[in-house]
């Protein structure tokens, strides 16, 4: 397919609702973004950071003044040496901005091409029926790369509105590094989204905080978007609370991502991935929240208000309505639970979840 043939122009939709309460500290009565306002269609977020943002209200905004997290484990044993970070905090107002919401479904190693082509038609039909609108609530799906061209291909012949991701990408341009895949092949098969720095790859093939810096910034320059993972072990939970480890790593990971690029952060605790013991939705927010305000810190107010922050870990249709109420959740990566396609149009339905 060529590229004139993508399912969904360039085109962006800039958030325009300033509703959503970002980052108004207790319990959340709403759903964190109302996206009724997406008449035109489009399922995209606004790709740019400025057109995202909205003059500052001094009522929506929060100043950056306590500490990023309190541990939630109660150790008694604390080593007082590992006490996360804890630099003279900046006052960084934050806009309030409509964030569209994301859904990701990460395949992780499994379906063939064939397997991919059937999954996603199950899961076009079962948003069909249920009328997804997909410029409310975005939707991706995270193939193997061996079933990327194929679902390319339906994507694009049907005309579907379904995103497509990637699970990893090489740091390198096409040259002699057998076995990986550069940033422009899959940005030459219609990819949006390319997951970099999942725990997967930084524990079971030893990936650094430089190399995820460096995927991430391969993806954003072949004009992709980085969904950057981050999360703490449960040894980090435990010895430096939850937010420690998720905030140096991001801090790592932007580093070679110039201001203003578009990227995802997904927070993913390592001890929550396919465990079926998700973290609560009020760590996940403890958690989305810190990250915000580092982004603030880092990167300025503006970038911090437009960047989505989802939360992964055993998310299932029972317990996303909990996440997605969050103020600084604005979506979810989810494993498992994306193979069946029921199980994962009950996910994306979340909104009737959070109202009901
Ligand atoms: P599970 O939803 O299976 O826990 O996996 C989460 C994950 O790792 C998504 O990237």
């Amino acid at each position: 397919m060529s590229d004139e043939e993508r399912v969904n122009d360039e085109g962006a939709n800039e958030p325009e609702n300033a509703e959503t309460p970002l980052v108004l500290p207790g319990p959340p009565e709403e759903p964190q973004a109302e996206a009724d306002d997406a008449e035109d269609g489009d399922t995209r977020p606004s790709p740019t950071v400025e057109a995202a943002v909205e003059p500052v209200v001094e009522s929506a905004v929060e100043p950056i003044v306590e500490p990023a997290v309190e541990p939630v484990v109660e150790s008694p044993a604390e080593p007082v040496t590992a006490a996360p970070a804890a630099p003279a905090e900046i006052d960084i107002p934050i806009p309030t901005v409509a964030r569209p919401p994301l859904i990701a479904g990460n395949w992780k190693m499994n379906l063939d091409h064939l397997q991919a082509i059937a999954h996603v038609q199950k899961v076009a039909w079962s948003l069909k029926d249920v009328k997804h609108d997909f410029a409310d609530v975005e939707v991706a799906v995270f193939p193997p790369f061996t079933d990327l061209r194929s679902v390319q291909t339906l994507l694009s012949a049907d005309k579907l509105a379904l995103r497509l991701g990637a699970q990893d990408v090489s740091p390198q341009g096409p040259g002699a590094f057998t076995g990986d895949i550069a940033a422009a092949f899959l940005a030459k098969l219609d990819v949006r989204y390319v997951i970099v720095g999942h725990s997967e790859r930084r524990q079971g093939h030893g990936e650094s905080s430089e190399t995820v810096a460096a995927k991430a910034a391969a993806a954003s320059a072949a004009g992709m978007v980085p969904v950057i993972c981050v999360g703490e072990t449960a040894e980090d939970l435990e010895a430096q609370g939850a937010a420690a480890v998720p905030l140096a790593q991001l801090e790592a990971a932007l580093a070679g991502l110039p201001t203003g690029s578009e990227y995802v952060v997904a927070y993913e605790p390592v001890w929550a991935i396919g465990s079926g013991d998700p973290a609560s939705p009020e760590q996940a927010q403890e958690v989305c929240r810190a990250l915000r305000r580092r982004i603030a810190e880092l990167r300025g107010p503006a970038e911090a208000a437009a960047i989505r922050l989802l939360y992964g870990g055993s998310v299932a249709s029972q317990n996303i309505a909990g996440f997605m109420r969050q103020p600084d959740v604005d979506g979810a990566l989810i494993g498992g639970a994306s193979l069946d396609a029921a199980e994962f149009t009950r996910i994306v339905q979340f909104r009737k979840h959070v109202t009901a």
